[in-house]
C-alpha cells in the first residue's frame, strides 16, 4: 500500500473535462489495491492567467517541484490569443514548464487496436493488425527554445528569426532513451532529421550514428528526412518500431501518428528527464499530446482516453506501478473494444459522452 503524490494541471478548454475522468479512473484503479492518492490541482495555462495573471504561476511552480510527478491536461485557447506571444500559455506556462523540470524526452506511443483500425483513415486493409509504435521526441532543444526575435529591418520591413541549436549531449541523451526503449522492445530505430539542408540535423545523424555504433550496436538503426518519414508514416507506420526526431519534427510528426492511429483524442504522452522524484523514480509529466480542443470543449464529448493513459503512463514511469498502469491500459482497450466510443474514434456509430466512455473504463478495470 502506497500514497502517490502528484500536482494536477488540468489548464484550459477540454483540459479539465478529461482531468476529472482520468482522476477518477485513477482513483478507482488505485483504491482498489489500497493506495492512496494525495494530490493539489493548481491553476496554469488560460486558468492561472484568469486567476493569478499569470500562465505560469510560481504557487503552481512550488507545488510540482514538492510532488513526484504531474498531471497535466492542456493549455491555451482563442481567449488568450491576443496576449503578447511570450505572455500565452503555450509559451508561458508549458515549455517553461518542460524546461524548468529538464524534461527532455517526450514518449509517444502510437497505438491503434486491431478491433478499431476502421477508426484510422488507413482501414483495416492496411493495417490488419493495428499499430504499435513509439515516438520519441526531443522537447527541450531545438527551434522552441533557441534565440528569437522579430525587428524591423532598414526598409521598415518586420523580420523575425528563431534559432535552430543543438548540442551534441542534447543529441546523444535522446538517442540513449531511444536506445533503451528499443532494447525493450524490436531492436529497431528509426532516426528523423533533415540532414540534406539544416546543419542541426547535420550533427543530429553524425552524432545518432556514432552514439548507436558504441552504445547499441545491436540495434538495426536507419535514418529517414522528414518529409519521407511523414509520408512513411501514413503509407505504412508499422514499418517503425520506435522512431525519433527533434523537438519540432517530433511535434508534428505526433499529431500525424495520432489520426494515423485513430484519433489525437488516444495519444498520450510522458515527458521526463533525469530529475529523480521523492522514490527515486523518475519525475515526469504527463499530458495528452492533444490540445484544449475549442471546438468541442464544453460539450462533454472529448476523448478522456489520452488523458487516461497519461495517468497510466504516470504510475508506471514516476511510481514504479506497471502492474496498475497495465490494468488501466487493458481497461481502456476492453472499452473501446467492446464498442464504446467518443465521436472522434466511432466512425460513424454509436457515440459515448466523455463520462460514458470514462464510466466504461471503470467497469472494465
Ligand atoms: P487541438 O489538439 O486542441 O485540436 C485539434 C483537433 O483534434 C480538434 O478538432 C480537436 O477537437 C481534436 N481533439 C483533440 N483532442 C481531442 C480529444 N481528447 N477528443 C476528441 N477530439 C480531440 O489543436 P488546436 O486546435 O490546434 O489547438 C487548440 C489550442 O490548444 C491552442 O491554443 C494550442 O496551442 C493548444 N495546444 C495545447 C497543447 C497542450 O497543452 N499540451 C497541445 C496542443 C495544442
Ligand atoms: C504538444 C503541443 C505543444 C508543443 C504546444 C502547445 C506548446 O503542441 O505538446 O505537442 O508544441 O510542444
Ligand atoms: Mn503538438
Amino acid at each position: 500500500m502506497a500514497t502517490f503524490k502528484f500536482s494536477v494541471l488540468a489548464g484550459d478548454g477540454i483540459g479539465p473535462e478529461v482531468m476529472k475522468a482520468a482522476l477518477e479512473v485513477l482513483k478507482t484503479a488505485c483504491e482498489r489495491e489500497g493506495h492512496t492518492l494525495e494530490y493539489g490541482e493548481h491553476a496554469v495555462g488560460g486558468a492561472g492567467i484568469d486567476k493569478f495573471g499569470k500562465a505560469l504561476p510560481e504557487s503552481t511552480v512550488e507545488a510540482c517541484r514538492s510532488s513526484d510527478a504531474i498531471l497535466f491536461g492542456s493549455v491555451g485557447g482563442p481567449k488568450w490569443e491576443k496576449l503578447p506571444p511570450n505572455e500565452q500559455p503555450e509559451r508561458a506556462a508549458l515549455l517553461p514548464l518542460r524546461k524548468i523540470f529538464k524534461l527532455f524526452a517526450n514518449i509517444r506511443p502510437g497505438l491503434l487496436y486491431p478491433e478499431i483500425a476502421e477508426a484510422s483513415p488507413l482501414k483495416n486493409a492496411r493495417i490488419p493488425n493495428g499499430i504499435d509504435i513509439v515516438c520519441i521526441r526531443e522537447l527541450t532543444g531545438g527551434i522552441y527554445f533557441g534565440d528569437k526575435k522579430t525587428w524591423t529591418l532598414e526598409n521598415g520591413e518586420t523580420a523575425a528569426m528563431d534559432v535552430m541549436q543543438y548540442r551534441v549531449s542534447e543529441i546523444e541523451r535522446i538517442a540513449e532513451v531511444a536506445g533503451k526503449t528499443a532494447m525493450a522492445r524490436g531492436k529497431k530505430v528509426c532516426s528523423i532529421d533533415k540532414a540534406n539542408v539544416i546543419e542541426t540535423s547535420v550533427l543530429w545523424r553524425k552524432t545518432v550514428t556514432e552514439y548507436f555504433k558504441k552504445h547499441f550496436p545491436e540495434i538495426e538503426l536507419t535514418h529517414l528526412y522528414v518529409d519521407n518519414a511523414a509520408m512513411q508514416l501514413v503509407r505504412d507506420p508499422n514499418q517503425f518500431d520506435v522512431f525519433f526526431t527533434e523537438n519540432m519534427f517530433g511535434d508534428i510528426l505526433s499529431d500525424e501518428m495520432a489520426v494515423v492511429c485513430g484519433s489525437l483524442g488516444t495519444l498520450c504522452s510522458a515527458s521526463l528527464g533525469e530529475i529523480k522524484n521523492s522514490l527515486g523514480l523518475k519525475f515526469g509529466l504527463y499530458e495528452p499530446a492533444g490540445g484544449s480542443a475549442p471546438d468541442i470543449a464544453g460539450k462533454g464529448i472529448a476523448n478522456p482516453c489520452a488523458q487516461i493513459l497519461s495517468a497510466a503512463m504516470m504510475m508506471r514511469y514516476s511510481f514504479g506501478q506497471d502492474c496498475l498502469a497495465k490494468k488501466i491500459e487493458n481497461a481502456v482497450r476492453a472499452a473501446v473494444c467492446g464498442g464504446v466510443r467518443t465521436a472522434d474514434i466511432a466512425f460513424g456509430g454509436k457515440t459515448a459522452s466523455t463520462e460514458e466512455m470514462k464510466n466504461a473504463v471503470i467497469e472494465n478495470l
